[in-house]
């Protein structure tokens, strides 16, 4: 378990800002030093105090990797000019035609450390993820996705004919042919974790636009495996929330965005 071991007392300047960025801090009065002071165990592993600290005078164990000074960070540039990020935002589609290749192994994996850092519900982090790659599993998968959806009438009514034209288009209708799917689940349960599932494909995401990547989330098989849950065996992401996204390399080249609505924006001052 994660564990705030106390202040480094001979690094600890008094500086307050662990004080002021969480409650379990408290200047000694003798020492004008920081000390930890948590008897309830409250403390949710959030990281902030190890982060805030300009002495890195926190002390913790079984956090994970080593935090990552901001200076010796690539380029040291770790903010996004506003433009940049609205174009993305802009840009950004969901991406339903894919090519055969894999995503090499150093992408996918810059996608999952954007997962990774996405924030969770009392930073819960519960998330696992499969990414499943083999493509007759994908086709099992996709057949058994589309088969509990059409045997559920509501359902059925929904997305029966979308899959009927998606059968012409497509050797696996369900994932678009694409080379991954990839699958975050938890088995958690504190009513946030849908949520939570939402933010980390989102996080993924948007890695996975940024290195050139198609996406697009899969809420047919979230679906398929909340009406049936044992489906999700076939991939061993057993569990009882679900976000999920099909990648790959995009086959298809958009030339400009899309039009979308006003957003219905109520300003209540
Ligand atoms: C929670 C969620 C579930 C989705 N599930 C599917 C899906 O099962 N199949 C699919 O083709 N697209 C799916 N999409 C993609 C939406 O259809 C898409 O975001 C929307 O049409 C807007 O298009 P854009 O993403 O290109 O802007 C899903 C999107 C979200 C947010
Ligand atoms: S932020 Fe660091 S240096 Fe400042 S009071 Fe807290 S432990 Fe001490
Ligand atoms: S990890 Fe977060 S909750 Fe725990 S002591 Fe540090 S700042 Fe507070």
């Amino acid at each position: 378990m994660p564990r705030i071991t106390g202040v480094d007392q001979q690094k600890c300047t008094g500086c307050r800002k662990c004080v002021q960025e969480c409650g379990f801090f408290r200047i000694n009065r003798e020492t004008k030093k920081a000390e930890y002071y948590d008897p309830m165990g409250l403390c949710f592993w959030c990281g902030h105090c190890i982060a805030v600290c300009p002495e890195n005078a926190v002390g913790h164990e079984e956090f994970g990797d080593a935090p990552c000074e901001f200076s010796a960070m690539p380029d040291q540039d770790r903010s996004i000019p506003f433009k940049n990020l609205a174009n993305t935002f802009h840009a950004l589609r969901s991406i339903r035609r894919y090519k055969p290749e894999p995503v090499p192994r150093d992408m996918m994996e810059k996608v999952l450390d954007a997962i990774r850092y996405a924030p969770s519900g009392a930073n819960a982090r519960e998330f696992k993820v499969a990414i499943v790659s083999n493509q007759q599993q994908l086709h099992e998968l996709g057949e058994g996705v589309m088969n509990t959806i059409m045997e559920n009438p509501v359902a059925k009514a929904t997305y029966g004919l979308i899959f009927e034209f998606l059968k012409k288009a497509y050797k696996n209708p369900i994932y678009f042919d694409a080379p991954h799917l990839v699958i975050c689940y938890t088995n958690a349960d504190n009513g946030i974790e849908d949520v939570d599932a939402g933010i980390a494909v989102t996080y993924g995401r948007l890695a996975a636009e940024a290195l050139g990547l198609g996406t697009c989330w899969n809420g047919w098989t979230m679906i398929a495996f909340k009406m049936n849950p044992d489906l999700a065996r076939l991939v061993k992401a057993k569990g009882k929330h679900w976000g999920i996204f099909t990648i790959g390399q995009p086959a298809v080249a958009f030339a400009r965005t899309v039009p979308r609505p006003a957003l219905a924006v109520k300003w209540l001052e």
